[in-house]
């Protein structure tokens, strides 16, 4: 609870959403359906402020890749050195035979983390990737 307290306000749904919202609410594991929403408000804020002002981000990069693929962990080794200030720690994890997995956790601008993991998952050889970005927390009510 902040230390400003609970504000109230009401909101009209329509029956067929409200029930989808209660169902959610269970399935997710919430108390009540104000915790839902809180936490559906909050991660809308950090998204908005993500879009809207370019401020301090972290996140995390995941990229699947062959490493047997021509050049792609020269590439990939090559851009984390070249933006080790923005990488705090990664994880490599050997899949199979020819795939690997890593996690870069970032941090850093938001507009600069979305560079940079654009240039990691594009680099050629990369089978997939994802960019998870989110707010430092420090903007945020608990
Ligand atoms: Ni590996």
């Amino acid at each position: 609870m902040g230390e400003e307290g609970v504000g109230r306000f009401s909101v009209s749904l329509n029956k067929g959403l409200l029930r989808q919202l209660d169902k959610m609410t269970r399935e997710k594991g919430y108390d009540n359906r104000s915790l839902a929403i809180a936490d559906m408000v909050r991660s809308q804020l950090v998204e908005h402020r993500l879009e809207t002002v370019d401020g301090e981000a972290a996140g995390s990069v995941t990229l699947v890749y062959d490493h047997h693929s021509p050049r792609v962990q020269e590439s990939l080794t090559g851009m984390q050195h070249k933006f080790r200030e923005m990488i705090i720690s990664t994880l490599h994890v050997h899949l199979d035979h020819h795939n690997c997995l890593e996690v870069l956790v970032v941090r850093g601008k938001a507009s600069a983390i979305k560079m940079l993991a654009d240039r990691l998952i594009g680099a050629k050889g990369v089978k997939h990737g994802k960019l998870s970005i989110t707010g430092t927390g420090k903007d945020l009510p608990a």
